[in-house]
Order: C-alpha cells, then structure tokens, then sequence
C-alpha cells in the first residue's frame, strides 16, 4: 500500500469529490476526505511522533501490534490508525456510477454464498442498519469463507485477521448532508458507486494469501 508508514499523508482519492454525484454528493466526500480523514491522519501521526520503533511499522502492523501496548498508546493508535484504514479502503473502493454489470470471481462467490447479488446486498443493508451509533460494515474473507461483519467506532478488521473486501462507513458524517438520518437510503445509494474490480482485486489478494497459509500447514504437519 502507498504510504503505509510514518508519516502518514492524506493521499488524494483516485478520483474526483463530485465523482459520486448524484449518488453520494460531492460535499459530504471533500469534508470526509478532507478534514475527517485528515484529523485522523494528524492524530496518528502525533501519536507515535516520539516513538522511532513504532514509526518503522506499516498501518497494519501498527493497529495489529497495538493490542501489547499500553491503554495510553493502544487506543489513540486503534482509533486513528483505524480511522485511516478504514477510511482508505472505504474511499478507494467507490467509483463513478456504472452500469456495467459486476462479475469475477468474488461475484461468483456471492452467487455461491447468497443466492445472488441483489440478495447479498439486502444482507449488507440489514447487518449495516443495526450498527448501533458509529462504524463500519465489512464483506470480509474469514478461513475460505465470505462474512459480513460489523465493526464499531473506527476498530478495523485487521485487529481480528480478517482479510477485507469491501468497507461501508456508516458514520453519520458519511451521509448527514444529503441523507440526513437515513442511513437506509444512502445505504442504497451506496450500492451504485462499489469499485467492484477493486472489491474482486482485494478478494484475489485474500484468496492468495490464504493458500499461502494452507501451504504453510500443509507443510508443518
Ligand atoms: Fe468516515
């Protein structure tokens, strides 16, 4: 990943704030990008401003390896090192709206899993909607497996190894403007704006990753 170390910059999204329209609004994505993302990005970065061993780590080692640290280190590092991750995988898995129909091998694992598209996607709306407050909602790759898992506050998957695919920030800040309280609706409206090549990408990474550890066991036993 670019700029996976201290010290972390806002990197500038692959695409452009109104990219979205009409779906997600081009004001709700330069404040999220701009300054809630940047707050993140400024607090983790003076976080472990004091801290040379910690700043040889990569965003994921350092929310991974924050658990052996003391509460006065570990949450600030949960909660903004978090707070950039999920932010960035929730950012770079948006695209314009297509209306090019998604395929790939994560598609025909969704087939496989849930039936179909349409329906995986009711199971994401309805496991987002009961995040209670602030978090995310993540398709993750768990032991060979699809699952959708929610999350609270900015605690990122990576702390529990699962390997990511999809992110939907359900924060209010990621739909007030133009959604206001309905998190239904910009759920729906985030439907049309998933990167889905990036979605399968990440999927093929999970996918290698895991026979690299079925290799691994293989091997020890
Ligand atoms: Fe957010």
């Amino acid at each position: 990943m670019e700029n996976d170390k201290y010290p972390f910059v806002n990197l500038p999204l692959p695409y452009e704030y109104s990219a979205l329209e009409p779906f997600i609004d081009t004001k709700t994505m330069e404040i999220h990008h701009n300054n809630y993302l940047q707050y993140y990005i400024d607090n983790l970065n003076s976080t472990i401003a004091d801290y040379p061993e910690l700043q040889q780590l990569t965003l994921e080692e350092l929310i991974r390896n924050s658990v052996y640290l003391l509460d006065g280190l570990r949450i600030p590092i949960q909660n903004n090192g978090g707070g950039v991750y999920n932010h960035r995988f929730y950012f770079n898995g948006l695209q314009s709206p297509s209306a090019e129909k998604p395929e790939g091998r994560l598609i025909d694992m969704i087939e496989a899993q849930y039936g179909n598209l349409e329906n995986f996607l009711v199971v994401f709306k309805t496991e987002a909607l009961k995040i209670f407050g602030s978090g995310y909602a993540w398709l993750v790759f768990d032991y060979g497996k699809l699952r959708i898992i929610t999350m609270p506050n900015q605690n990122s998957p990576v702390l529990l190894d699962y390997c990511p695919i999809i992110a939907l920030d359900v924060w209010e800040h990621a739909y007030f403007l133009k959604h206001t309280y309905m998190r239904n609706a910009y759920i729906d409206d985030w439907n049309h704006v998933i990167n889905w090549e990036v979605a399968n990408a990440n999927y093929m990474e999970c996918l290698a990753n895991f026979s690299q550890i079925d290799q691994v066991t293989d091997e020890a036993f």
